[in-house]
């Protein structure tokens, strides 16, 4: 293999400016040796509840379980539907299954790879019935939520998606994992825009600690109350009494005592994505012209550029020309959702979802992190030029 000339993330020089805090931040918990629930993890919630603006954070072991959490929290189970994107990590859809209820795809927005709310009101017209006060499935189970994605850093089109909720009562669960730090028009954070917003802090994310973890925030202090059962055995502070099955799921102190490091830093990280991805905006409208062959995701205010995603046609072949050229790339997401092996009994075939499907052959992750070297985005590019070239 050649040399890598561009990686595709480089996390050891973001360690390097912040290793003396982080030390000092991580013995602290040693000194103290709580490490799980205790003041660092209570300082980081209402650190970031402050950040988002939002009425609580309950801190759990990872993204997974905090969508696990908001949804049982939600008081969603069996006999239940949510409905929610076919192009997203897999954790999204698991997490509705992990409760008993079953999840429903509705395809995407091309530009955004965001759930296509005009898909969602069809989906809830056309192919869902009302009885009992209630929208009711193909299957038969009372819809419940819808669960959208942020993906890639993304704001969906979430105020389409809320009206949507209101007119149906339902409750709105946002999958943030992707987006810590984006904002809408008008400054309300992602992960504080639905009853529940979900953030996972695997150390690859915008915001990533040295381990997994997760958060979920509530809108309503009532349901951090809920989550923090649910997350703690199901018990209710009685001493040993267990009101609901639960499980363990708790943000320790280290993660904690890293992330509120990190916290402080994360809008300067996010304007740098930016600022790489107004770049590659520049670089890629001179070299193709608009209406070439690579399509961009644009600069958009209410994204975070979590990943820097284009399309391109043989997708697979250009990168394997890049890989060979040193510059590293990635795939998100190969198999949509609806035709994961794990959810074939939900019976989904290929076409279903046409634009989910073609995201999944043309989508294509380029190098993008907040200590990117300024080059690197030229050389990118114009690799990515000569790979197209060879066709
Ligand atoms: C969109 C999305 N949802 C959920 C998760 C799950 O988070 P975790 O890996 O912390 O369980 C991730 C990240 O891994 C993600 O990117």
């Amino acid at each position: 293999m050649p040399d890598v000339r561009i990686r595709f993330l480089d996390l050891p020089a973001q360690y390097a400016t912040l290793a003396d805090e982080v030390r000092v931040a991580v013995d602290e918990v040693f000194r103290t040796q709580i490490f799980l629930l205790g003041p660092t993890v209570a300082r980081f919630e209402q650190a970031l509840a402050r950040y988002l603006g939002a009425a609580a954070v309950v801190g759990v072991a990872s993204g997974t379980d905090a969508l696990y959490l908001a949804l049982r929290a939600a008081g969603i189970g069996p006999g239940d539907a949510v409905l929610t994107t076919p192009f997203s990590f897999v954790a999204t859809a698991t997490a509705i299954a992990r409760t008993g209820a079953r999840p429903y795809f509705v395809d995407i927005e091309p530009a955004s790879f965001n759930l296509d709310p005009a898909g969602v009101r069809r989906w809830v017209t056309e192919t869902c019935r009302r009885a009992g006060g209630g929208l009711h499935a193909r299957g038969g189970e009372r819809v419940r939520a819808i669960l959208p994605t942020h993906l890639f850093g993304r704001i969906c089109d979430i105020d389409a998606l809320a009206a949507i909720a209101r007119e149906e009562g339902l409750d709105l669960v946002e999958d943030a994992a992707q987006a810590i730090g984006a904002r809408t028009a008008n400054a309300r954070a992602a992960g504080a825009l639905g009853r529940f917003g979900c953030f996972s802090f695997y150390p690859t994310k915008n915001l990533g600690g040295a381990g997994d973890g997760g958060a979920v925030v509530c809108a309503r202090e009532a349901d951090a109350a809920v989550v923090r059962t649910i997350a703690r055995q199901g018990a209710d502070g009685g001493p040993y009494r267990h009101v609901v099955l639960g499980l363990a799921s708790r943000l320790d102190a280290l993660q904690a005592a890293v992330l509120t490091v990190k916290l402080s830093r994360l809008d300067a990280w996010n304007a740098a994505r930016r600022r790489h991805a107004a770049r590659y905006e520049e670089l890629v409208a001179a070299t193709f012209g608009t209406g070439g062959p690579v399509r961009t995701p644009g600069l958009v205010a209410a994204h975070v550029y979590h990943q820097y995603v284009v399309r391109v046609p043989e997708r697979d072949r250009v990168r394997a020309l890049l890989a060979a050229d040193g510059i590293e790339t990635q795939v998100y997401y190969p198999i949509p959702l609806h035709l994961q092996p794990c959810f074939a009994d939900l019976g989904q075939a290929p076409g279903d979802l046409p634009e989910a499907e073609r995201a999944s052959r043309e989508a294509l992750a380029l190098p993008l992190y907040p200590e990117l070297p300024e080059e690197a985005p030229a050389a990118v590019v114009a690799a990515l030029a000569r790979a197209l070239d060879r066709r």
